[in-house]
């Protein structure tokens, strides 16, 4: 086991068990998600796409929370990727204050909970007083025993594979790495994952079937489970479902 395995000291909310069909000790240790479908959650109701993401907020601390219950090392979620500049920037500025009221509300909940949390992405391009709160929550968690949580924000796999590419090509040319001694574990270590393990499940609601440039290298031997629920409408059955899913699967690695 990579990641120490926690009590939860949250007293904000209860201690969710684990389902009984679960498995304890066939828990997946990562789990990434793309956290599809609050616009067509919104527009089923007639509201508009502003108020699922709002409610995707609620549907992300709800999995935090049992995830962290629930034995999981780690919780990466791609919550703002390099595409998503080109909706219209009425969407893109709600998504940034959202992003800075929700982490401003919750550090202390997050502290309590022992969650450890990090940025994943280019957050140079992100409004300042984001960038400050960020700064923030990831410093004064940094030392907290529970589980990892990675927000993908302005993150593009692509593009991280590039930056790996350029920091190790930096550190050849100043004399400090031999390009013959760069492998796959040099590579890694340049990611923003640097630190994980790689993700054994991915989960993608609202049914599309896409990696959408998530995590590209690391979900290599990923199992995947596509879910049709919208985001927003993730709960603890849905998770449930996708974790039985999970150790359903014979994972192989490649093997047979
Ligand atoms: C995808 O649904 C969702 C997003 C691009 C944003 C996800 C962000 C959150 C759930 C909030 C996270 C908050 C913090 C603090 C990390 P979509 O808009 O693409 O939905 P659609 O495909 O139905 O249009």
């Amino acid at each position: 086991m990579t990641y120490p395995s926690v009590i939860t000291t949250d007293n904000s909310r209860k201690v969710s068990p684990l389902p009984k069909d679960l498995d304890r000790l066939r828990m997946p240790e990562h789990i990434a998600v793309i956290m599809d479908g609050n616009g067509r959650w919104a527009k089923e109701k007639g509201l508009p796409r502003t108020i699922g993401h709002t409610a995707g907020v609620e549907a992300l601390k709800t999995t935090l929370h049992l995830c962290s219950n629930w034995g999981i090392g780690a919780l990466t979620v791609y919550a703002f990727s390099t595409e998503n500049w080109s909706r219209p920037s009425e969407e893109v500025n709600f998504l940034m204050t959202l992003f800075e009221s929700v982490l401003k509300r919750e550090l202390t909940n997050l502290k309590l909970e022992e969650v450890k949390i990090n940025f994943m992405g280019d957050l140079d391009p992100l409004p300042i007083g984001l960038k400050d709160l960020i700064k923030e929550s990831v410093e004064s968690t940094s030392n907290s025993k529970g589980i990892h949580f990675n927000v993908c924000t302005n993150y593009g796999g692509r593009r991280e594979l590039v930056r790996a590419a350029q920091k190790l090509a930096e550190r050849s040319v100043k004399g400090e790495l031999d390009p013959s001694l760069i492998d796959e574990n040099v590579f890694a270590s340049e990611l923003f994952t640097a630190s994980e393990v790689d993700p054994d499940l991915l989960i993608r609601t609202s049914g599309e079937k896409r990696i959408s440039n998530f995590l590209l290298w690391q979900l290599a031997y990923a199992e995947i489970h596509i879910t049709d629920v919208l985001w927003p409408d993730f709960n603890a059955d849905t998770l449930a479902k996708a974790l039985l899913d999970y150790q359903s699967r014979r994972r192989r690695f490649g093997g047979v």
